[in-house]
Parts: C-alpha cells; structure tokens; sequence
C-alpha cells in the first residue's frame, strides 16, 4: 500500500503549494484541511474566528482532521499552521497508519517577508501592523509550536530550495 503524508508548518511554509505539486505530480488524491473546514462550514477561516472564536475553530479542526484522517482514499494532507499545536491533534496524526507526517521549516526571516504581504486572511496575525510587530510574533509563536512541528517523521529544511526541490525530496 502507498504510504500517506500530510504536511504540517508554520503559516506561509508553502503548506499547500507543496501538496498541490505533489498531487499534481502523484496523480493521488490531495486535500487542503483549511479549504474542507471553509466548504463544510460554509465560512472563511477569518468569518469563523470572528463570528465562533479560536476555541470553536480549533473543536472543529479536529473533527474534520479526523474526516480526513479516516478516508484512505486521500493520500495528503496539507494541515493549517495551528493544527498538530492543540489538544490531541498530533496524537490523531501520529496514530494513524501508513502515514507519513512532514514539516516544512522557514526561517524565521522567511516567514516574515512572506506573512507581511499575506496576513490579511490570517486572523491571528492581521492586526500585526509593523513588520517589527509581526516578527517578533511569529519568533515566539514558531519557538512554542516547534516542539510540535519536530515530532514530524520527516523535517524538510526548505531555504533555498524550489517548489519542485521540495516536492522531490
Ligand atoms: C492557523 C493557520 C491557518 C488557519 C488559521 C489558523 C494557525 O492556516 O488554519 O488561520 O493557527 O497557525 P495556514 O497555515 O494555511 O495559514
């Protein structure tokens, strides 16, 4: 049997790029766990943190990873950047068999640049006006859910490398 991925990371670490490429390039069924949470709740992740809170968010996160999760017919998974961080999310992942999780790590200046120009979608960090505020955000943020992200099977350093370098490897 074909092993399964999912590939988690900070926001911005080229989550669904990457999944998107490999599926194209896999011809293996590939789907976005912010883009089910959107269809299923009919909302934007931004409409839900506002009108539900985080707390509803991250309750049904998990229910629709284990959607996921349980129908073999999908080999990856791209996860929000939150996702292996709460409850027993990561538990969920790393029990599930024939699969395999991957991180994508950026670094810290990386991610900055790339979530500067792409947080307006992203309500934990749109109100981050400077480009100061929002890297000292994700420094902090980044060293808590590292603790998460390096349980990962496989780590991808991703600096430098090319949408189709990473695929690869
Ligand atoms: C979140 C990341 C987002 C989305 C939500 C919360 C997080 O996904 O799930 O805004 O907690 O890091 P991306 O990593 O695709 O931006």
């Amino acid at each position: 049997m074909t092993k399964r991925i999912v590939i988690l990371g900070y926001m911005g670490s080229g989550k669904s790029t990457i999944a998107e490429k490999l599926s194209k390039e896999t011809t293996k069924k590939m789907v976005d766990l912010d883009d089910y949470i959107e269809k299923k709740e009919k909302l934007s992740i931004p409409q839900i943190f506002k009108t539900k809170g985080e707390i509803y968010f991250r309750k049904i996160e998990r229910a629709y990873l284990k959607e996921l999760l349980d129908d073999s017919t999908i080999a990856i998974i791209s996860l929000g950047g939150g996702t292996p961080c709460y409850g027993d999310h990561l538990e969920l992942i790393q029990k599930t068999e024939n699969l395999a999780s991957v991180y994508l790590s950026v670094p810290l200046k990386t991610l900055t640049d790339r979530l500067y120009q792409e947080k307006k979608n992203r309500p934990l960090i749109s109100h981050l006006d400077t480009k100061e505020m929002l890297e000292d955000f994700i420094r902090k943020h980044l060293f808590e859910r590292s603790f998460y992200y390096n349980q990962a099977d496989i780590v991808i350093q991703t600096e430098s490398k090319s949408v189709d370098k990473i695929t690869d490897e």
